[in-house]
């Protein structure tokens, strides 16, 4: 589910969707040169609401900047006032639970491609969101497929940036499995190996063990991911990082996604195998439970992941 926000954050000041204006000669919305950041905020079990690791979100956006050659003088922002305006746009909206949206991006200037001298604008939106894979792919999990796309390699891309043109390979996979009745697409690289899916990181447990494939691959680094990583070992489950074809995950015990939209969504299927079961697998569960309540402030744990605030 979405709804339209009614402000957006620009530049430092908040304005009404209908009074925000984007020149259609905005150089990002041409060539695809900008980087963004998918964010979920959660009300928490005392009332009050928080935004999942916040400072770690901003600090990969700036991070994607800097692959792009986008420096901080000209973003001109420090990493705190882009928080900042994260929750500013959240109470804006009356949002006590939200998707967050920060997108950096090139303006109107130059046409040429290289356009180094355009101005860098900053804008936040935030909207309601529920479960991005549905509702009951939470419990039930959903059916994938390995897309025909690949994910594009080390050699023409950078993968460890979160970058708005990047995701054509992603739409293009993700499209082509809604066509084909998937609900996600799964993206292998050149060699075969499995990267993850179309806007998730990728999971599989063989025999207890969680595997997932190494950063040293051309998969963005998920901030789900790390957190999952890290619940997972408090829990003494072990973890590995290492490369995998499809035919391991056709015949591992539980495979799961792991994404901020996505949050931690199981699979059932891969391109028509049963995985497991066929519905969520106990590790899954219990490793979902985990992280809901972790955002959720069920527990005292992990607060500093946790940016309160209240509408
Ligand atoms: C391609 C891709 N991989 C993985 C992820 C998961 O990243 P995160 O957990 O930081 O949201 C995303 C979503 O941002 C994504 O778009």
């Amino acid at each position: 589910m979405t709804s339209t926000p009614v402000q957006v954050w620009i530049d430092g000041r908040l304005v009404t969707t209908d009074a925000a204006k984007l020149s259609h000669l905005t150089h990002t919305f041409h060539y695809g040169l900008g980087a963004f950041e998918g964010i979920r905020s959660y009300a928490q079990a005392d009332g009050t609401s928080a935004v999942f690791r916040l400072r770690e979100h901003i600090e990969r956006l700036f991070a994607s900047c800097h692959l792009v050659t986008i420096s901080r003088k000209e973003i001109d922002l420090s990493v705190d006032q882009v928080m900042a305006a994260c929750i500013d746009t959240l109470r804006a909206n009356d949002l006590a639970e939200g998707y967050i949206r920060p997108v950096i991006y090139l303006g109107a200037g130059a046409m040429g491609i290289g356009a180094l001298t355009n101005p860098v604008h900053t804008m936040v939106a935030a909207w309601e969101w529920g479960a991005y894979l549905g509702a009951e792919s939470l419990e039930h999990g959903i059916d994938a497929c390995v897309s025909s796309f690949r994910r594009a390699e080390h050699s023409s891309t950078l993968s460890k940036g979160k970058l708005t043109g990047q995701y054509i390979n992603s739409i293009l996979a993700k499209r082509e499995a809604i066509r084909n009745g998937y609900a996600e697409a799964i993206l292998l690289n050149s060699q075969g190996f499995v990267t993850e899916a179309s806007g998730e990181n990728l999971f599989m447990i063989c025999d207890g063990e969680l595997i997932t494939p190494p950063l040293g691959m051309n998969i963005l680094a998920g901030i789900t991911r790390a957190t999952v990583m890290e619940l997972a070992r408090e829990q003494n489950i072990s973890v590995a990082e290492r490369r995998f074809a499809r035919d391991e995950l056709y015949l591992a015990d539980e495979v799961f996604l792991t994404g901020t939209a996505a949050e931690v969504s199981p699979v059932r299927s891969i391109d028509g195998r049963t995985i497991g079961s066929g519905t969520r697998g106990p590790i899954t569960t219990s490793l979902q439970k985990r992280y809901f309540d972790v955002v959720k402030g069920n527990e005292g744990e992990h607060s500093h992941w946790r940016s309160s605030y209240t509408v």
